[in-house]
């Protein structure tokens, strides 16, 4: 090592202050919606999410947590003891529910935008973004934690390639669809902030 030490850069204080002017513009613009954040596990649905809410100074809400709480059980305990249906009705009424709750950031499991009445449902009060992300990063994601029952089996990585095939299309009618890359997650926060300004025609010019 040299002992010098590269100079870390800074952005500039002109593209902090535009980055806050068009939050600030964005949360505004939204009224009394939701920011409904679909995709696969391993998305980045929760993380980007919370860091999306502190951008836009809006609660997160985070849907599998309400359900939780609704049920007094863990997912995991829902799907052991009463199977997946009975945990997709609590789901979709959790939902339904918080989506008159807005604005705020609502982060869904990966399989509630797959219902046509919650799709519907959040075309009428709120924006939809997919976060998108490929095989490889959303399985190096979600095999940090193994809480979830549909990876629960031998080949989880088979799992996750046969919901890209069946969910994909569906996501794909989200409002908004954005790149979930590995990396910083402010960088997708400005990116989702960006296009949402885009969306709500609130000072947003395309790049
Ligand atoms: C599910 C995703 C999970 C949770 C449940 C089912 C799914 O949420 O709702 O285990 O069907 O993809 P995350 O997407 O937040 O992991």
């Amino acid at each position: 090592m040299s002992g010098t030490q590269p100079l870390k850069s800074k952005p500039p204080a002109h593209d902090a202050a535009r980055k806050s002017e068009e939050a600030t513009s964005v949360a505004k613009a939204l009224g009394s919606r939701s920011i409904v954040l679909v995709g696969l596990m391993g998305a980045g649905k929760t993380t980007v999410g919370r860091r999306l809410a502190n951008r836009l100074d809006l609660p997160f809400v985070d849907a599998d947590t309400e359900i939780e709480k609704a049920a007094g059980s863990s997912i995991a305990d829902i799907f052991k003891e009463f199977g997946e249906a009975h945990f997709r009705d609590g789901e979709q009424r959790v939902i339904h529910r918080l989506l008159g709750e807005g604005p705020q950031i609502l982060a869904t499991g990966g399989g509630a935008f797959m219902n046509p009445a919650t799709r519907k449902a959040t075309q009428e009060n709120g924006i939809s973004i997919w976060l998108k992300a490929d095989l490889d990063v959303l399985m190096k994601r979600v095999s940090r934690r193994s809480h979830r029952p549909l990876l629960q089996n031998d080949d989880p990585e088979a799992v996750m390639k046969r919901l890209i095939d069946e969910r994909y299309p569906i996501y794909a009618t989200a409002d908004l669809s954005i790149d979930s890359k590995e990396g910083p997650h402010d960088a997708v926060v400005d990116e989702i902030v960006h296009a949402l300004a885009i969306e709500l025609k609130c000072g947003g010019t395309e790049t």
